[in-house]
């Protein structure tokens, strides 16, 4: 089995017991005589599948009683529109931009009110986390949105805003379940599946129960959260693979991992041998300040565009995959999400010392 280290920011690893455990059920689910792919999604072995999904990531995530949780189409870009649409209830929230997908998050909502940028990380390309508790916030606003962890950029807020009256939304998509989260701290999170937990195709959205109800009168039923989680997100046809798959991954983290403590110790021991190595040499430069240092995606720089290019090709050449960094920052990412071992970051390391002292 030649299985690369795939260091890509999404779609991205997902743990091997999961992948063997998805092939075994593949042809036959359970003595049903099909896969999951194939079932009808009103099936009672589907609904089985997604209730256990469904309280899989209650008790991963200890969500509380008074949230609810739905699966949704259309990835986390979807998200952008569907919480302006459903929670700004008066035209007005607040954003806060940091990096790429704040930014698309605010746009989106700027099609349905003011999507006040509260505050922005951009004058110094999205290096760092503006400073929460020095943002004057709109007490008026619906909302206060924030991107958790910054994909691209390679941070991650250490201090959440926290509003009084003003629900706090925030874009979990590459760092949910990496730890431990006080779901009671958020209006409403929401993550797109493909980086930490399954397949793309789906998001996933964690609801106080009393932002529902309130969407605006244009919000298209199919992304109205309110509707769909009424229906058990089976309004329509939901995204069936995922949802199995989310599951699996659910159990793996509650049974094999040890929850999301354990999760947490291994992710920052991971991201640990990264950031002491990149602190310990100057040959690859992280931009980011270090307060602000995602445990989910690490960036870095060599000297010059062409050693970059040269790290990326012979790295892959190594096992070690999917590295080259976003187009608006150029040189390096590694994403090293839940599911990358600890040995694949090792091997990462061993691999950019060597290349360090060949290219010098
Ligand atoms: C933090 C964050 N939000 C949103 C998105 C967009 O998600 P999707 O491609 O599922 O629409 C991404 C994608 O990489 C992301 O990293």
């Amino acid at each position: 089995m030649a299985r690369v280290y795939n260091f890509s920011a999404g779609p991205s690893m997902l743990p091997l017991p999961v992948l063997q455990k998805a092939q075994a059920e593949l042809l036959d689910y359970k003595g049903t005589g099909m896969s999951v792919m194939e079932m009808s999604h009103r099936s009672a072995a589907f609904e089985e599948i997604l209730q256990g999904t469904l309280a899989g990531i209650r008790r991963v995530l200890k969500v509380p009683d008074n949230y609810k949780i739905g699966f949704f189409q259309g990835g986390g870009t979807a998200q952008f529109a569907m919480v302006p649409l459903n929670l700004m209830t008066n035209g007005r929230a607040d954003y806060i931009v940091t990096g790429n997908f704040s930014q698309k998050a605010a746009e989106e909502g700027a099609k349905y009110g003011t999507a006040r940028i509260a505050a922005s990380s951009k004058d110094k390309n999205f290096t760092y986390i503006p400073d929460v508790k020095a943002i004057q916030y709109d007490p008026q606003a619906s909302y206060v949105h924030i991107c958790q962890n910054n994909t691209i950029f390679g941070t991650v807020y250490k201090e959440l805003p926290q509003v009084p009256g003003v629900p706090l939304v925030a874009d979990m998509s590459s760092c949910i379940m990496s730890q431990p989260t006080d779901v009671s701290q958020y209006g409403l999170i929401y993550f797109g599946v493909q980086k930490n937990i399954a397949p793309a195709g789906m998001a996933v959205a964690i609801i106080r129960e009393d932002l529902l109800g309130h969407a605006r009168p244009e919000c298209p039923t199919i992304m109205n959260y309110t509707k769909l989680i009424e229906k058990d997100s089976m309004y329509n046809t939901p995204n069936c693979w995922s949802i199995y798959m989310t599951g699996l991954v659910m159990d793996w983290l509650e049974h094999e991992v040890g929850g999301l403590e354990e999760m947490e110790k291994l992710n920052r021991r991971k991201a640990g041998l990264l950031y002491d190595y990149l602190d310990s040499q100057d040959f690859f430069c992280n931009p980011v300040q270090k307060e602000y240092r995602s445990i989910m995606n690490v960036t870095f720089t060599s000297p010059s565009k062409e050693l970059d290019a040269k790290f990326c090709a012979e790295a892959a050449q190594a096992g070690l995959v999917s590295l080259k960094g976003h187009r608006l920052v150029g040189g390096m990412r590694a994403s090293i999400y839940n599911a990358m071992p600890q040995e694949g970051v090792e091997k990462l390391v061993a691999f950019m010392d060597a290349f360090a002292k060949a290219n010098r």
